[in-house]
Formats: structure tokens, C-alpha cells, sequence
């Protein structure tokens, strides 16, 4: 794979200035070559980092298909759930249609298997328009990471780490709360056309060198590296990167 591309910025409001602007790059193209955008995104800070796009001209909503990285399994109203938050922060205040919004099927919370099929086949129904199709090729993952240096919901030292076949999974021992979780695989996140890590605040800048400069300690934002022609991109701000000897 190509080494990933940092781009750093001195404030979290110029971050969300051009994460905006790449994001738009993403979309034209992938509007061009197939007549859609195919989205995921994350929870924590991730979804503010995108109001920028709020109001912006040229962003296709309509052509927009979202999907989470990860989600919590708590109801879709819930405080913790990726999902409201992403409502909240972006989709009510934007003319995406709700149809184009793809969320867990809570009513399978009982059977996380279940549910991580049922996911699993809401993309496969995105995704295989040819029966050849092996894995989902997103347009845009968007991605965090945390202090542990996690992403979506693959945890050190967890077994998820070395999922192969699955495209979605689940856990219930999430070290981060709420326990039980889903989650894209690598093979999912590794596949897609872009992945782009956010980072902001201080609370990145010691993990950030455990993932960029010694990507061989192998934490699992280290693991995200999508397959040729797929390209990684990091987008921090001056305080995430303040130990980052990176590029
Ligand atoms: C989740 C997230 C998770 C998140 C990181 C970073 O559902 O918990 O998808 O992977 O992106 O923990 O979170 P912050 O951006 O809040 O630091």
C-alpha cells in the first residue's frame, strides 16, 4: 500500500474546512464512475468534524449511502448510539433522504450474530451488484481512533484483529462502553477506495507516534491499510500532532 498522507491543521475549524472539501473531491468522483457515494462513518468527535459540510454547496446529498464503521447497540434514540449522534450533529440539519441511511436492525438486539448479518447483508445488497464482488468497496471510510489506539470497534489484543471472511462483526466485551458493539472488519475498512483518520485534541498526541511512526507495534488503527489503489489519509490538528515525527 502507499504510505498514508497526513494533513495537519492548526485548528479543529480548519481541519473542518477541508475535510469538507475532500470529502466533495470523494463524492464527484464517485457520482462520476457509478452514481453514488458510498459512506461510512464513525461516532465520537468524528461527526462534528463534518458540519463544515453543512450548508455547502456542490454536496449531493441525495446521491449519499451511509453506513456506520461501528455502532453501539442501544436504541437508535439513544444518547450512546452512533446513529443519534450522527443525527443530530449532521443529517437533521442537511437534505439527506432517510432512506440512504443505513442503520443496525435493533429489533435483532437480542442476537448480536443476528444482527451482524443482517448488516452484513444490507451491504451486500449495496455493494454485490456483481456476484463476483469479494468485499464492499467504500467510497469514504471516516474513522477515529482512541487513546488505546483503537478504531471503529477492533480493540487491542482482541481477536476481531484477525478477522478474515466476516465483513461485519460483533463484540460484547468493548473495552470502551457501552460493552456491546458491531463493527466493520479490515477487510471492509481495507478495501474501501479512501480511509481518512480524524484526530484533534490533545488527548491524540501519544498514541498518534505508537500508530504513524511505529506502525510495526501493529495497534489497530495501524492495521488500517487499504489494498492498492486504495489511498490512507490522516487528518489531525497541531495538538494531536504535537509528538508525531511523521512523515
Ligand atoms: C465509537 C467510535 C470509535 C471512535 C474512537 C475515537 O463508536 O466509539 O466509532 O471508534 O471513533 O473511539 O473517539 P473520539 O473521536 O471521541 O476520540
Amino acid at each position: 500500500p502507499h504510505p498514508p498522507i497526513l494533513f495537519s491543521f492548526a485548528s479543529p475549524d480548519d481541519l473542518s474546512a477541508a475535510l469538507a472539501d475532500f470529502i466533495l473531491k470523494a463524492q464527484r468522483e464517485a457520482i462520476e464512475k457509478r452514481g453514488k457515494f458510498l459512506v461510512a462513518l464513525s461516532g465520537g468527535s468524528l461527526p462534528k468534524t463534518l458540519t463544515a459540510l453543512i450548508g455547502k454547496q456542490g454536496v449531493k446529498w441525495d446521491k449519499w449511502q451511509v453506513y456506520y464503521a461501528d455502532e453501539r447497540i442501544v436504541p437508535l434514540d439513544h444518547p450512546d448510539s452512533n446513529h443519534k449522534l450522527a443525527l443530530d450533529t449532521l443529517y437533521s440539519k442537511v437534505p439527506i433522504p432517510s432512506d440512504n441511511i443505513h442503520t443496525i436492525d435493533l429489533a435483532l438486539e437480542n442476537d448480536l450474530e443476528e444482527l451482524a448479518d443482517a448488516y452484513e447483508k444490507e451491504l451486500i445488497t449495496q455493494f454485490a451488484q456483481k456476484d463476483s464482488a469479494r468485499f464492499p468497496v467504500f467510497d469514504l471510510v471516516l474513522l477515529g481512533t482512541g487513546p488505546d489506539g483503537h478504531t471503529a470497534s477492533l480493540f487491542p489484543g482482541h481477536a476481531l484483529l484477525s478477522e478474515e471472511d466476516r465483513w461485519v462483526a460483533y463484540i460484547e466485551d468493548s473495552p470502551k462502553p457501552p460493552p456491546r458493539r458491531v463493527t466493520f472488519t479490515y477487510p471492509v475498512l481495507n478495501h474501501a477506495v479512501r480511509v481518512a483518520f480524524v484526530a484533534t485534541g490533545e488527548g491524540k498526541k501519544d498514541i498518534l507516534p505508537a500508530i504513524l511512526d511505529t506502525p510495526e507495534q501493529g495497534l489497530p488503527a495501524a492495521r488500517v491499510r487499504p489494498v492498492h489503489p486504495g489511498q490512507l489519509y490522516w487528518f489531525v490538528d497541531e495538538p494531536a500532532a504535537a509528538q508525531l515525527a511523521y512523515p
